[in-house]
């Protein structure tokens, strides 16, 4: 039973206004891709495929020598897609991680990988909800008041059976709407979700946020010093 991953880190980080593309920001002086890819290996992943802007593809190799990397595309799924190609055949379980997820602790990981080939078809690590959450119309105007105790926020690395990956991509890529659906699904379960398939869940850690923004920057930056030096 071989795991792959697929680190994708072809996005452009627009929200995060950087001069260079958003897998390449450093936080306690190594590139985000290279903490993703680092902790993958880490948690027993065996291959790893990073989705790197098509510019940046050499580049990112060598930032991290043991994966493989190949060109991403103009939306997320697009880039999980290249991925997935470039995985080798005997890869059964695969992992989907950002790279902008630099700190997602080993144990999560694992306990992902271990959800998976205990059955699992696929499988998210969450966390729960602290701010109460309320859904508002196009002006703001706040129409209810949804139950928090069932939400939970998604992070990565997912993990799923490869057919099901595989076959919940297939059938993205040729529904009559594929365009909008790959432009809006934020994640590879939505995916596996609008198959009909299962997904459980384990629980995630604060240390696994993305950094979206110059804000998250400033906590993921902390955090590693204090994980650091502890
Ligand atoms: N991603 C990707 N290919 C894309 C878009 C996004 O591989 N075409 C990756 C990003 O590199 C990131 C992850 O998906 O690791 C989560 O996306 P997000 O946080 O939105 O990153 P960006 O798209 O780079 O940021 P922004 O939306 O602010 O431009
Ligand atoms: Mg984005």
């Amino acid at each position: 039973v071989r795991v792959g991953a697929i680190v994708a880190a072809a996005g452009r980080g627009e929200r995060l206004g950087a001069d260079v593309a958003k897998a390449l920001v450093s936080v306690g002086g190594e590139p985000l891709v290279v903490h993703a890819c680092r902790s993958l290996r880490a948690a027993g992943v065996s291959v790893v495929v990073v989705a790197a802007p098509p510019a940046l593809v050499g580049t990112i190799a060598e930032l991290v020598p043991d994966a493989d990397v190949v060109a991403g595309g103009d939306t997320r799924v697009a880039s999980v897609r290249c991925g997935l190609a470039a995985l080798p055949d005997d890869v059964d379980t695969v992992l989907v991680h950002d790279a902008a997820r630099g700190l997602m602790p080993v144990e999560v990981i694992r306990a992902v990988v271990s959800a998976v080939q205990a059955g699992a078809d696929a499988v998210v690590p969450v966390l729960p909800v602290a701010d109460t959450v309320k859904e508002v119309d196009a002006t703001g105007r706040v129409l209810r008041t949804v139950a928090r105790d069932a939400l939970r926020a998604v992070q990565t690395p997912q993990g799923f059976r490869r057919d099901v990956l595989a076959a919940a991509h297939k059938t993205a890529s040729a529904s009559a709407s594929a365009a909008e659906a790959e432009a809006e699904a934020t994640d590879d379960a939505a995916l596996v979700e609008a198959s009909g398939r299962t997904v459980v869940t384990v629980p995630g850690s604060p240390y696994g946020m993305k950094v979206t923004t110059a804000f998250d920057l400033a906590i993921v930056e902390a955090l590693l010093e204090q994980r650091v030096s502890r």
